[in-house]
């Protein structure tokens, strides 16, 4: 398949039409948001979500993010009478904050891994909301990279992944945010993170009062967390004090360095310091290791507080140690 290039700046009205069109016809379609790019299809058509899952190679039990542009959509899709969902709505949508949610009849089990909940979230992207706006119809979207590779965070990343495989690519520019958004499950007796994100637990309680904890059958609430994600060809190994780290391996590795105290002898550096820096490079940092045949990533951990637990998470599954 040939995969239209749509850009964003000379012909942005027509690059909108053009995706919500082929949206509309049930063809794949990446778009950007605020997080990471999204692998957009209809949510509710389940021979359109069989494309997502096909173009990812993701497995069929792993359920979809439901994106929508208004509050109708919301009504048509979710059960809306949780006592604490107005006030998530109105302090973090649009944005990057999924609701997870008992979902209605018009769903198809296709969209939720057979879940009979769904994920909802209203993009902070302007573009994006347009699209689905356009499309008329919720946009089933997970990150648009080949399953288990590290998350786009421009349309260069989605190019690279999935080229030939899908409809078409809405070029937007690079992602501000660079994390995916914070999963929270709103169907336990306390809502509960399932995936840390963009949005921060403090954010969430400052809104909602303290959160429950995702019990320790997390993966059966949120099938996406079983299985291993963010993978660069390369070892990753992440340090608490760049100390711990043996610069003998320089000598016979190319190894490249992520953080802010870098040492003599790496073959690239990445000179990230704020938990905003890591979020906004990370991936884009994995991707460009892969490309140069970097052999070893080492990386600076930073501390869990606020957007730090989203980097520190991915990291961690990067490295294979969760
Ligand atoms: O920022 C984001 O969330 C991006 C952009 C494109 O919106 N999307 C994204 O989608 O990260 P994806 O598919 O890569 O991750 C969705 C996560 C997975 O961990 C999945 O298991 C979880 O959300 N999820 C989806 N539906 C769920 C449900 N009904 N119950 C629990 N978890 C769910
Ligand atoms: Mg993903």
């Amino acid at each position: 398949m040939k995969t239209e290039l749509l850009s964003c700046n000379d012909d942005l009205s027509g690059s909108i039409e053009r995706a919500a069109a082929l949206i509309r016809l049930g063809e794949v379609v990446a778009i950007p948001t605020e997080t990471v790019y999204g692998l957009g299809a209809d949510g509710l058509n389940p021979s359109a979500t069989g494309k997502i899952y096909t173009a990812k190679g993701r497995p069929s039990d792993n359920p979809l993010i439901l994106h929508i542009s208004d509050r109708a959509q919301l009504e048509m899709i979710a059960e809306t009478n949780h006592p604490m969902l107005e006030a998530l709505m109105s302090a973090f949508w649009p944005g990057s904050l999924t609701l997870v949610l008992p979902k209605k009849e018009v769903v198809p089990p296709t969209s939720t891994g057979g879940l009979d909940t769904v994920a909802v979230r209203m993009p902070n992207h302007k573009i994006a909301l347009e699209i689905i706006r356009k499309a008329g119809v919720p946009i089933a979207a997970p990150s648009a990279n080949t399953s288990g590779k590290p998350s786009p965070t421009n349309a260069q990343h989605v190019a690279e992944d999935l080229t030939g495989r899908i409809a078409a690519i809405v070029n937007a520019g690079p992602c501000t945010i660079g994390v995916e958004s914070t999963v929270l499950d709103l169907t336990q007796e306390k809502p509960a993170i399932l995936r840390p994100g963009a949005v921060t637990r403090d954010q969430i309680e400052s809104v909602i009062g303290a959160l429950g904890s995702a019990t320790a059958d997390i993966s059966k609430h949120s099938p996406g967390t079983r299985y291993r994600h963010y993978c660069p060809n390369a070892e990753v190994i992440i340090i608490n004090e760049p100390c711990d780290f043996d610069t003998a391996v320089l000598e016979m590795k190319k190894v490249a360095w992520i953080g802010s105290h870098p040492p003599q002898g790496a073959k690239k550096v990445f000179k990230l310091t704020t938990a905003e820096d890591y979020a906004r490079e990370i991936f884009n940092a994995l991707r460009i290791c892969d490309s140069e045949g970097i052999e070893i990533i080492v990386v600076e951990e930073i501390s869990d507080a606020g957007l730090g637990a989203a980097v520190m998470d991915r990291l961690r599954r990067a490295a294979g140690k969760s």
